[in-house]
């Protein structure tokens, strides 16, 4: 009789979609769409991981136990899963046997695995294996990695994909801290967002401590044919042996970065910085896992032009895992202060000219987005509504350079310097938790409130809940591009292109250039450029995608194979995303996409897949 009701109200439970989640800092709950956590009642506070990964059933299986606090006195505490086997649970270091519940399978969200707890439970162990689908995990064959003999495995846990790899209360307004034993076979190396080994283990296994609370969005772990390379004290380069050298000469600047970033916003919390770069199916450009950034190998272009990524996936270490946005309506906390501090850090290292021209890009890539989505969409405003929708729709670029525009509103409005002592002490007061964009707005508005007319005159308002971009955006010039502007003024009157490629350079200067193309453009003055310039051939991802993205929309054909290799081997999703789309937009198009599609999607990541399949159905 008892065990029924208990069920019942399991079931009850298990309908129930929004779930409370609180910060621990001010106790204020959050009401976090993304979750079925009940983590304002009984919240998971540390992990000891213990896991086996087997490459050939492609599963990870083990015991993730949680230590608890149930602080409203629940008789259950509720995580997230998503397709994994739950074998058994267990209650305290004794291991009782625990009643739980799997609830119903959503679509992205999983199911609630919900346990039977009382007043004394401190401890909640659940015994699992992941699904060989699992969505944050891609299990690479030795083919697909650059040293082709050792298979790879990596994690991507943001936003609510670390359930499908670890049973957690997986929103980002829960943060914990843990410790991994993870058993690899023992020709492989294992990393994780915590300390790291520098060298291989005898017999496989590795264990790991994050000393500090993370969200479980910042949980991540690589397994492959790994290697260490230092670049200074602090910071380093893990990479398979054929890449690491590359990398650390690309990443030079890591340690000068962290430095640059202390200064403006205060200490580097979290002892090392390195960076792992992955195989070429990352899906990402950048991962901020605390202590360790995941990297695509696209930003390695051999002349060190792409690093301002090292700077944004650093400055998350103060701006998304420092102080963390509580839901992911809240998204732009993280990312448009990080593109605010990745500019200020680009700008203390290579100067005003760099910096200007990186925001201009950001503007423009602002500017499509916005007229993609239309001026009066609601995914054009700051704070945003994915209730009810997976919170990677979010992902745009509203929340970064939406976001960084708005800072930089605000840093004109009240003055560097004012701003700066604002955000330092922002960052210092709130480590280690989590913030919604209304207690953002409140602590801004107070430490402002003796300038008249303060938010009005900045209209938050606007910029936060309003769609599109408010007129008082401060405008972005860049002397390097308007040079640019008049470069291409006379090609399109002389079509002259000799020599150009002496006056344009960087790689700045020729995303820009490319991007400014007329739309009148034909196939033949895109082969007069290709000769001047090389463009099809470049090995500079940037590059690569603005160019194809015309040669598809004109049919220049001769770069067409090298399209093809393009998206074969690369998995970044801001690459495939904009070349499928400009694909699909005529039936030969779509056709030679499809075609494409048929062999590249076994070398992209799920998050890639999910994308890319959705376009092209
Ligand atoms: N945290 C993001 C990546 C992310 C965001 C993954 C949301 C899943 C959901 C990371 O810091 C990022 O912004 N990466 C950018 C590169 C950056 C230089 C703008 C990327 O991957 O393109
Ligand atoms: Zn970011």
């Amino acid at each position: 009789m008892k065990k029924l009701l208990w069920l019942l109200f399991l079931g009850a439970f298990a309908c129930k979609q929004p779930a409370q989640t609180e910060t621990s800092a001010d106790q204020q709950p959050v009401n976090d769409p993304h979750t079925f956590s009940n983590s304002a009642q009984a919240i998971a506070k540390h992990l000891d991981l213990d896991i086996k990964v087997d490459f050939t059933s492609r599963q990870i299986s083990g015991k993730a136990s949680w230590s608890i606090e149930n602080i409203a006195g629940v008789d259950n505490i509720i995580f997230d899963t998503w397709k994994m086997q739950i074998q058994k649970v267990t209650l305290g270091d004794d291991e009782k046997a625990a009643s739980f519940e799997l609830g119903k399978e959503q679509p992205v969200f999983g199911q609630p695995l919900t346990v039977k707890i009382d007043n004394s439970t401190k401890k909640v162990n659940i015994y699992y294996t992941t699904s060989p689908e699992a969505s944050a995990l891609q299990w690479l064959t030795p083919q697909q990695t650059s040293g082709k003999k050792y298979p790879f495995l990596f994690t991507q846990s943001q936003p609510i994909l670390a359930r499908s790899w670890v049973p957690c209360q997986d929103g980002p307004a829960v943060r914990f801290t843990y410790n991994a034993t993870v058993k690899v076979p023992a020709e492989l190396m294992a990393v994780m967002s915590a300390e790291n080994p520098q060298t291989r283990s005898a017999d496989g296994m590795y264990h790991f401590k994050q000393l500090h609370p993370i969200p479980s969005y910042l949980m991540a772990l690589a397994v492959g044919d790994i290697a260490f390379k230092a670049v200074d004290k602090r910071t380093g380069v893990y990479a398979e042996p054929s890449v690491v050298e590359k990398a650390a000469w690309e990443f030079a600047d890591m340690g000068k970065m962290v430095d640059a970033a202390e200064k403006l916003y205060g200490p580097y919390r979290w002892n090392r910085y390195d960076l792992l770069v992955l195989p070429p199916s990352f899906p990402y450009g950048g991962m901020e896992n605390p202590m360790l950034t995941f990297a695509t190998p696209t930003v390695i272009a051999g002349d060190r032009s792409l690093v301002s990524l090292v700077a944004h996936e650093l400055a998350h270490s103060w701006s998304g895992n420092l102080v963390t946005n509580a839901t992911w309506n809240d998204m732009w906390l993280n990312e448009g202060f990080t593109v605010y501090f990745e500019r200020r850090i680009i700008e203390a290292l290579y100067g005003k000219a760099e910096f200007q021209m990186q925001e201009i890009i950001g503007r423009q890539d602002l500017m499509s987005t916005v007229e993609d989505k239309g001026d009066t969409s609601r995914d054009t405003r700051l704070k945003l509504d994915l209730a009810g929708r997976d919170p990677d729709e979010g992902l745009s670029d509203i929340a970064y350079e939406k976001g960084y525009a708005f800072l930089r509103t605000i840093e004109e409005n009240v003055g560097r310097v004012a701003f700066d002592e604002f955000l330092k002490s922002y960052f210092s007061k709130h480590a280690f938790q989590s913030r919604t964009t209304e207690q953002f707005l409140e602590e801004l508005t107070t430490a402002f409130k003796d300038k008249t007319n303060f938010a009005e005159q900045l209209r938050i308002k606007d910029w936060v809940y309003g769609a599109g971009i408010p007129n008082n955006i401060p405008p972005a010039v860049s002397p390097q591009f308007s040079a640019i502007d008049t470069i291409i003024a006379n090609w399109q009157k002389s079509k002259q292109v000799n020599g150009l490629s002496q006056q344009l350079k960087s790689t700045n200067q020729l995303l820009y250039f490319i991007r400014q193309l007329p739309p009148s453009i034909t196939a033949a003055d895109m082969s007069l450029l290709d000769k001047e310039f090389k463009f099809s051939q470049s090995g500079n991802a940037e590059i690569q995608t603005a160019w194809y993205t015309w040669a598809i929309q004109k049919q220049y054909q001769p770069a067409y194979s090298y399209i093809e290799s393009f998206l074969s081997s690369v998995g970044r999703r801001k690459f495939l995303r904009p070349l499928y789309g400009e694909m699909i937009k005529t039936a030969e198009g779509k056709a030679w996409a499809k075609k494409i599609y048929a062999t590249a999607r076994a070398n992209y990541h799920p998050v890639a897949y999910t994308t890319i399949d959705a376009m092209l159905k």
